[in-house]
């Protein structure tokens, strides 16, 4: 698929039909993931792969109650390594490049997941405290994104964009 069709095509999908996503399209989304560009190429990105629903419903509470991540079949919980990227970058690392290069592999996720025919969202509101005793997340790796992955069951409109003239800005702000 073409990346621009990819990039424009995509939509958050929060409605998911109960087939199974096979685990070999699974590794090609982790697979997509780990080519994000990254600082210092410190890759500094987990993924956790949950199928278990009882996990999954805990999930949804954790993040309070978004009950679609649930029907999803597969959920992927993105998370940030800050002890690798403090190693290379100190408090820069810990608290600004982990965050973006988790959010490159993210998006590579999510576009991959639609070139596959599946939909996804972007889930970042949870208790993150909550998010980590569920998933027996380690002290210095933050859970940045819960992505559930599925076959939609909606095909939402796009959401509208802030024009280009708004907010591009040449040569100064
Ligand atoms: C950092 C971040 C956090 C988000 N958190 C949530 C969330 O908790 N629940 C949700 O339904 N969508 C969430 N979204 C998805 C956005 O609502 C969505 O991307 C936006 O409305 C644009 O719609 P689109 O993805 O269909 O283009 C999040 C997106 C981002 C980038």
């Amino acid at each position: 698929m073409d990346v621009l069709e990819a990039i424009k095509g995509r939509r958050s999908i929060r409605a998911f039909k109960s087939d199974d996503v096979p685990t070999e399209i699974v590794k090609k989304l982790i697979d997509a993931a780990r080519w994000a560009p990254s600082a210092g190429n410190i890759q500094p990105w987990e993924f956790i792969i949950v199928r278990k629903p009882e996990i999954r419903r805990r999930l949804v509470e954790a993040a309070l109650g978004q009950t679609f991540i649930e029907e999803a079949t597969v959920v992927i919980v993105v998370c940030a390594n800050e002890a690798r990227s403090s190693q290379g970058y100190g408090v820069r690392g810990k608290t600004l490049y982990c965050i973006q290069d988790t959010a490159a592999a993210i998006q590579n996720i999510q576009l991959a997941a639609y070139s596959f025919g599946l939909g996804t969202c972007w889930v970042g509101a949870f208790r993150e405290e909550e998010a980590k005793e569920t998933l027996k997340i380690p002290h210095g790796i933050r859970p940045v994104a819960i992505i559930p992955v599925g076959y939609p069951a909606e095909t939402p409109p796009p959401r509208s964009r802030r024009p280009i003239s708004q907010i591009v800005h040449y040569e100064t702000f």
